[in-house]
């Protein structure tokens, strides 16, 4: 080691997510070619202006992996890559440790605990292989910790995100104890019951880990109140709850404060972007497509937690108890590729494609195709289709948020119903003037289809107009900014 180099950065702020805001695509000719992503954090992150700020994110893909080793200290933008002005450094990770941290706990254990997704009388099994993979997630952690210690200027804030990294500010305050750390909650966080079936030591470790922020940030109230609960019942931690405070966690004479921020739609972006051309082509085909019929949109990662079979299911309800929508409604669904990796996935792609095919084969027509599904990942179409919709259906069995519900009443053309299920974090926000749905009930789901199919368009538009205000309230850039200046 170079025992003059300095034992800090000089980054004031840094982000950390498993995912970053770019990937690399190894070409056939063995060129690397780049593509940046969206999303709520790479929004958000737009709004600093400071100079020095630092990304770190995991290398993902094996171009990534190819980049950040060409990269000096793992550097995107000291290579030459074209970082849209961001200081960007990926992280590569051995890829049996990466598998096993991102596959093995934190998708499979971590988003199946929070998303309530287990079938318990057969999962978990938390066995050897799940021993392993624990070890991996500490490893990966310990990575950003490291990494983070390093680009981090003295007192710097740090932002880290989500279940990937919940190791993080507990690992990060040990080596940078004059650091400024938050940690945000991108899922829903389990109940005690529920989230107790972990083994103990890693259900504390990872509530201690949460816990080594100044502040823990949660999309809503209800994830936040449950994290609380859940450090009551495993830690024995104080909880304190302020009259309309913040909530307030003691563990080993440290307190933690637990913010909400209910990330809002960037309606600035969406605006502007959905009338561009590539999307009105789509929209016209679209249009072509269905016709003067009747338009229920659903868009989602093809993730379990979004329900998507139950909402088809629904569907086949209603064209089977209420004929007279027969020729005079088209489903649109578009069910993106997500975490192949994992056999659970795979086997939910298939049901969905399945009783996809099931619907068209029951009712279709020469004329009338009643379910279009979409499987290829295409964000100008999904957009065509959110400004056609009549009906938007967001049916998750439990989400974060869910940031389609607050997208497509943003940009729907003529004011679509919203048909939200109650289990959906962005329900506190959007619950008064959508259809509320419980997720498990499909009948009751077609009931809504129903309802909100036959909504006096007067109505229709007004409760449209008010989703989108509620929907727009904490724009990504301000989302990101209060979390920031709550750190101090
Ligand atoms: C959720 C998580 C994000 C994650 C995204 C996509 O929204 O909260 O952290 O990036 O899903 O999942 P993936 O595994 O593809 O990154």
């Amino acid at each position: 080691p170079d025992l003059h180099a300095p034992a800090h950065g000089s980054a004031p702020i840094l982000v950390a997510s498993n995912r970053g805001p770019l990937s690399f695509t190894v070409e056939d000719d063995g060129a690397l070619s780049l593509r940046r992503g969206g999303g709520g954090l790479v929004s958000g992150l737009s709004a600093i202006d400071d100079p020095d700020a630092v990304w770190v994110c995991a290398a993902l893909t094996e171009g990534d992996r190819t980049a950040a080793r060409q990269a000096p200290s793992g550097r995107l933008d000291r290579a030459g890559h074209d970082t849209g002005g961001q200081h960007i450094r990926m992280l590569e990770i051995d890829p049996g440790t990466f598998a096993r941290a991102y596959n093995g706990i934190a998708n499979s254990t971590l988003w199946f605990v929070h998303h309530l997704l287990y079938n318990t009388p057969v999962q978990p099994d938390f066995d050897d292989r799940f021993r392993k993979e624990w070890v991996s997630y500490e490893a990966y952690n310990t990575a950003f910790a490291d990494a983070l210690a390093e680009e981090a200027a003295p007192g710097a804030a740090v932002l880290v995100q989500d279940y990937h990294l919940t190791l993080v500010p507990e690992l990060l305050r040990e080596r940078r104890p004059d650091l400024r750390i938050g940690h945000f909650s991108h899922t829903p966080w389990a109940p005690p019951e529920y989230y107790r079936m972990l083994p103990d030591d890693v259900a504390g470790d990872v509530l201690t880990g949460i816990l080594g922020a100044d502040r823990a940030g949660f999309l809503t109230r209800r994830w936040a109140e449950a994290f609380a609960d859940c450090c009551v019942s495993v830690l024995g931690a104080a909880v304190e709850r302020p009259a309309g405070g913040d909530l307030l966690v003691t563990h080993r004479g440290r307190t933690t404060r637990l913010g909400v921020h209910g990330l809002g739609a960037d309606a600035d972006f969406l605006r502007e972007r959905s009338h561009r051309a590539d999307v009105e082509s789509r929209l016209a085909a679209l249009r072509e497509a269905v016709g003067d019929r009747r338009v229920v949109v659903r868009v989602d990662r093809t993730e379990l937690s979004k329900n998507i079979v139950r909402g088809l299911l629904a569907y086949r309800h209603l064209l089977r108890t209420r004929p007279e929508w027969h020729d005079r409604v088209v489903h649109v669904a578009f069910a993106y590729p997500s975490r192949h990796d994992l056999p659970e996935y795979r086997e939910y792609t298939a049901a969905v494609q399945r009783v996809a095919k099931e619907i068209n084969d029951e009712f279709g027509t020469e004329r009338w195709q009643p379910l279009m599904l979409h499987v290829q990942d295409d964000f100008p179409r999904s957009l065509a289709a959110y400004r056609l919709a009549d009906v938007a259906l967001v049916n998750p069995i439990r989400d974060g948020m869910n940031l389609v519900a607050k997208e497509i009443p943003v940009v729907s053309d003529h004011g679509c119903a919203l048909v939200l299920s109650r289990e959906a974090g962005a329900h506190a926000e959007l619950g008064e003037d959508a259809i509320t749905v419980n997720p498990y009930d499909v009948i009751a789901t077609a009931e809504a289809l129903h309802q909100a199919l036959t909504m006096p368009t007067a109505d229709r538009t007004d409760r449209c107009k008010r989703l989108a205000a509620a929907a727009t309230a904490l724009p990504p850039q301000q989302w990101f900014l209060d979390q920031l200046h709550a750190l101090g």
